[in-house]
């Protein structure tokens, strides 16, 4: 493995560096520290705005830079005191399963880490803890990381490790923002300030710019002046919450839907499973239907792809060849004649797939995930895989009859036996501006795309009614009608009706 790779190496570009330096507030007499000098960046950095007093450690000595005090030794062992006013950098970020034997070895003796975290921990969660450790009273902390472990189950105790001695000052959040070569991932610049007396609001920027971005760009940020990003204080984070950057005034509203829901959640009621995969959907799907034969007809079935969906509703299906008993080649080409001209074609293309470790025909769809639970004569909910939510407002949960089936790119919702609302009701829920709101917030997401395979869909928070509440069960009803009038009529303000309805379910007690 490469020492890049190894140790996790991505050197902050120039304008970032100056950025993070003028979030520091304390005069120039500081002490401070750069965990993981890199080439030194940080340390060149703060030189030149006048700091004197800086030590670094790199454990890749090929790249350390002699001009600057830089300890060539693993910052996770180095034996140091708590006198630090600013620590500054940008910690390696390398998954578990990912460190070199002699960099876990390290971890497992090192107090904090034994104490703090576990084997689903990356090793940026080491720099970050430890730093905060070694921070003077009212020291402060700078750092660039990738944004996950805000919100992880399993940085939990990183984050109360913080909390607990201190506060968190500042954030910068980008969004899609690209800051480092080829890494897709979202990154936050924090400020935390390690001081147990004050417990003041957090200053929030979001920045939304998919742009590369340049010094202007963070001038503004920087001057609050941005365009392309919004600006709020929340309050301070609290022991054992997960840190979401959103304004007071939704994270309320997100918190009235959960507390209605009663740590109930979409898993519990629902089975959900991803899409069947051809392996190559031009080929199977039907060029004329007219001319097939009654075998034909019904060895075909109606297929749903992602950008069919609308909420509620659905565009255009589309009549995919599906052959629902094995054959061979031979019956293949005399009893199904037109499908096997149409899969001619494409002979080759359908030999060369994917076969998921089985003897593949060319007449077979690749991948039947789910079938059985296709196949049902059941209503079901599908939604796309993925789903960008800038300029959207809710997402795209189509009702859907049975017999329709999803490709790969669709997940579907089944009601599961014991599931008393209608689905109607369960659409309604997912399509409302409180799920929309939930998932932007709490969902599994990269930039801004929003994840919905099976966990995640699992996890949202679910409203379940109970049916011998006359209230309830006319909101239910009420919540129904309006989606069948949506069917038919397709008048959007028929949502707002429904977000309504949700909003007086979630105030009986
Ligand atoms: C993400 S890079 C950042 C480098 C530099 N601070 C910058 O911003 O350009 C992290 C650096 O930490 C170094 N590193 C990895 N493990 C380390 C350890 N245990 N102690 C000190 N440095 C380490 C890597 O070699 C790499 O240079």
């Amino acid at each position: 493995m490469g020492e890049k790779n190894k140790y996790g190496q991505y050197m902050t570009p120039n304008i970032i560096a100056d950025f993070m330096c003028t979030l520091v507030e304390h005069d120039k007499t500081a002490v401070c520290l750069e965990p993981s000098a890199g080439k030194g960046i940080f340390l060149s950095k703060l030189e030149k705005v006048g700091f004197r007093n800086i030590l670094g450690f790199e454990i890749d000595e090929t790249i350390i830079n002699p001009n600057y005090n830089i300890r060539n030794e693993s910052f996770v062992t180095s034996n140091l005191t708590p006198i630090y006013d600013v620590i500054i950098g940008n910690p390696p970020y390398i998954r578990w399963k990912n460190l070199e034997t002699d960099l876990k070895k390290e971890l497992e003796n090192s107090v904090l880490w034994k104490n703090y975290c576990n084997s689903l921990c990356d090793y940026s969660s080491i720099f970050i803890l430890k730093s905060a450790y070694l921070l003077k009273e009212k020291g402060e902390l700078i750092f660039i990381t990738p944004d996950y472990w805000f919100t992880t189950t399993h940085a939990k105790n990183v984050r109360n490790y913080l909390i607990e001695n201190g506060y968190i000052k500042e954030i910068y959040h980008f969004n899609e923002t690209p800051i480092f070569d080829k890494v897709k991932v979202s990154f936050v610049i924090f400020k935390y300030v390690k001081d147990t007396a004050k417990n003041p609001n957090i200053s929030v920027t979001k920045y939304l710019s998919k742009q590369k971005i340049t010094e202007q760009d963070l001038t503004e940020i920087k001057n609050k002046t941005s365009a392309d990003a919004s600006f709020f204080d929340i309050p301070q984070f609290k022991k054992d919450e997960k840190w979401i950057l959103v304004p007071n005034k939704d994270k309320s509203e997100i918190e009235k839907y959960e507390t209605a829901c009663n740590t109930n959640t979409f898993g519990d009621f629902c089975r959900i499973g991803n899409g069947m995969v051809s392996g190559l959907d031009k080929a199977f799907q039907i060029k004329n239907e007219s001319l097939l034969n009654e075998k034909e007809n019904k060895n075909s079935i109606n297929v749903l792809k992602a950008k069919d969906l609308n909420s509620i509703s659905f565009g255009k299906t589309t009549k995919y060849i599906f052959l629902k008993q094995e054959t061979d080649e031979k019956n293949f080409q005399s009893e199904y004649p037109n499908f096997s001209e149409q899969l001619a074609e494409y002979k080759t293309k359908l030999k060369n797939r994917y076969s998921y470790g089985k003897d593949l025909k060319y007449w077979e769809w690749a991948f039947l995930r789910n079938f059985n639970l296709f196949k049902t004569e059941k209503e079901r909910i599908f939604c796309p895989c993925k789903e960008r939510i800038t300029k959207r407002q809710r997402f795209r949960f189509s009702v859907v009859p049975p017999e329709y089936f999803p490709t790969q790119d669709v997940t579907a919702l089944f009601k599961k036996e014991e599931t008393k609302e209608d689905i109607r009701y369960i659409a309604a829920l997912l399509n409302s501006k409180f799920v929309f709101k939930w998932l932007s917030n709490k969902g599994t997401r990269k930039g801004d795309i929003i994840e919905f395979s099976e966990k995640p869909i699992s996890s949202i928070p679910y409203r379940k009614i109970n049916f011998s509440n006359k209230k309830e069960v006319q909101l239910h009803d009420k919540i129904v009608s309006l989606v069948n009038n949506y069917s038919t009529c397709h008048e959007e303000t028929i949502f707002q009706n429904i977000d309504e309805c949700f909003e007086q379910l979630f105030i009986i007690k």
